[in-house]
């Protein structure tokens, strides 16, 4: 997927080159930003291999670029759930860049694409209820709170995460954006 570029007004959302690595790990090494993204924060080596990863074949993660500073801001997940035409979406942003709706119109654009170009049914989000930033971002593009589990992610030492399930029907984007837009 994503073979062209998606465009937004301040954004680029484009597939990864192995020269990436560095402006990935700049926040992916940070502990704070990495505190609900599974495996925490980024080794040198595991962003290394986090961007080859995605720079490979069958990308499940997408770097997001400002225009004016030809910078990577952060990046998008996106890649197959548990059902025919279904996916996931999530995002992880520096912190430099957050509180300016860059995760919002990234995260827009990605929905459109999911709907109107891989023809998705449902796309899901979940995260943990201590993260509003995650959350406020599936609500602003749409998606609607469908699960609160409880204490259903093991961390350690006997610690148990909740969990928050937002999800966006086919239906539900074309219905909206007959006349809605973020
Ligand atoms: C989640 C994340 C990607 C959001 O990026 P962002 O570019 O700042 O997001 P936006 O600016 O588009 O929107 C953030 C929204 O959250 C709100 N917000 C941020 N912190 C908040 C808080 N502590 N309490 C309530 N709302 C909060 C902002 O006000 C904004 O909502 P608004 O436009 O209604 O005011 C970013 O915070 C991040 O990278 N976090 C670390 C990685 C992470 O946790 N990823 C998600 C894992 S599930």
């Amino acid at each position: 997927m994503l073979v062209q570029p998606i465009e937004t007004q301040r954004l680029v959302i484009r597939r990864f080159t192995p020269a990436d690595w560095q402006a990935v790990h700049a926040y992916a090494s940070d502990a704070g930003v990495m505190t609900y993204i599974p495996g925490g924060a980024h080794t040198e080596s595991q962003s290394k291999e986090f961007v080859d990863k995605h720079a490979g074949d069958q990308p499940e993660a997408f770097p997001v670029i400002l225009k004016t500073e030809q910078q990577l801001a952060g990046h998008l997940i996106f890649h197959p759930w548990y059902a025919p035409r279904s996916h996931e979406i999530g995002w992880v942003f520096h912190p430099a860049y957050h509180g300016q709706g860059y995760a919002t119109e990234a995260a827009y654009a990605l929905l459109r694409y999911g709907f109107e170009e891989l023809q998705s049914h449902r796309i899901i989000a979940t995260c943990q209820p201590e993260n509003p930033a995650s959350y406020r971002v599936m609500e602003k593009i749409g998606m609607r709170r469908e699960a609160h589990f409880k204490q259903c992610i093991y961390r350690q030492d006997n610690v148990w995460w909740d969990e928050l399930f937002y999800a966006i029907l086919e239906d539900e984007w074309f219905d909206r954006n007959k006349s809605w837009s973020a």
